[in-house]
């Protein structure tokens, strides 16, 4: 039997999934779980690194479990559970900390991002958030991993480690490439055409999955535009450009083809282009929105799903820590 390439990835249970995680990673996994095996969960440990609210996580967890399922994983194809599900997943963690060194740990651009400006309250955690994702990736022994754009930095950091391993205990772990389906990781924008979408920062310029059809309104009318192109095929600034990003991802070519030329012969409305971007945005989301309603509210099919994941995940995952144990020779029967 030929064996099928190993696929992980995870998302944070800090907030509302947008647009960006659709189109940056679940999309894909979409695909992906037709084809390869797969390890999709809730990484709620990397959650705890910046949010730390012990009420509100239960249902943030279920709540990406009920995301996850209502934009189309299937539970029998790919395996979905909870990172802190799976205790396996904290001793490679540890283990692979001792090949961690400080200096490149420091130098990880999303760490420097999150200390800007701090100087109390950076906790360990932060600062091996990659040492922990490299383990989510590395316990499945996993090759491909599919990320938007921000997350490039943590797999390098997740290579050199399982390089390092590997040349110091010998081998054991595949290095693992971020993978998007097109060749170029996605960066989906936020609507005030400052930096990406995102779960917790300018709710405003983000879409939901969870938005209703009205705000989706809202805020689109409230994207930033220019004063529109005054020749012929002038290039785009980069507010015009994140909307012409986002037509692309959601309309039809046509409707995308339409609004290039308008811009390219000046005759371009941006209300229009909006209105229509609206429209293609709500054809998507609605659905999608009212399935993670219903699953929400269906505690025990999630629960289900949850430990059924888990079993699974964790039976791959042991032979993994086992062998990585005896290579670096905690193995003393
Ligand atoms: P957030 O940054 O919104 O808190 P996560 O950090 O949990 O979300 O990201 C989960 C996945 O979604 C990662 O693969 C990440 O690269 C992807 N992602 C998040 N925001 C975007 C975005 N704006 N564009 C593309 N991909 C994104
Ligand atoms: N760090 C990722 C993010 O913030 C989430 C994540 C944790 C992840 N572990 C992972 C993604 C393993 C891919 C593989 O988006």
């Amino acid at each position: 039997m030929q064996t099928r390439e190993i696929v992980v990835s995870g998302i944070r249970p800090t907030g509302f999934l947008h647009l960006g995680n659709y189109f940056g990673a679940i999309r894909q996994y979409l695909h992906m779980q037709q084809t390869y095996e797969c390890y999709f969960f809730v990484a709620d440990y990397h959650s705890l690194t910046t949010h730390q609210n012990p009420h509100e996580l239960r249902n943030h967890v279920y709540r990406v479990l009920a995301e996850y399922l209502a934009c189309g994983l299937d539970p029998e194809q790919a395996t979905i559970y909870v990172q802190s599900d799976m205790p396996e997943k904290a001793e490679l963690y540890l283990l692979l900390n001792m090949l961690a060194y400080k200096g490149e740990l420091e130098k990880v651009p999303t760490f420097k991002e999150k200390i800007r400006g701090k100087k109390e309250g950076i906790n360990a955690g932060l600062l091996t958030y990659p040492v922990l994702m490299a383990a989510d990736i590395l316990i499945h022994r996993a090759t491909k991993v599919p990320v938007g754009k921000d997350q490039e930095p943590h797999l390098e950091m997740a290579r050199n480690l399982a390089s390092r391993f590997n040349q110091k205990f010998g081998f054991l772990f595949p290095e693992p490439t971020a993978y998007s389906e097109t060749g170029t990781l996605l960066k989906v924008p936020s609507l005030d055409g400052k930096g990406k979408m995102s779960k917790s920062e300018n709710e405003m310029a983000t879409i939901y999955l969870a938005d209703s059809d009205d705000i989706i309104r809202k805020k689109l009318a409230r994207a930033k535009t220019d004063a529109g192109p005054q020749t012929p095929h002038s290039p785009k600034s980069p507010e015009i450009e994140n909307l012409f990003l986002l037509l692309k991802l959601v309309s039809a070519p046509e409707t995308l083809a339409y609004f290039e030329q308008a811009y390219d012969n000046c005759t371009i409305r941006y209300g229009e282009l909006k209105q229509q971007l609206a429209d293609d945005i709500i054809s998507l989301i609605a659905p999608i929105r009212e399935r993670a309603a219903a699953l929400q509210k269906d505690i025990h099919t999630l629960q289900k799903i949850r430990k059924q994941g888990a079993e699974k995940a964790c039976a791959s995952a042991r032979q993994t820590l086992l062998q990585a144990r005896a290579l670096m020779g905690i193995q003393y029967d």
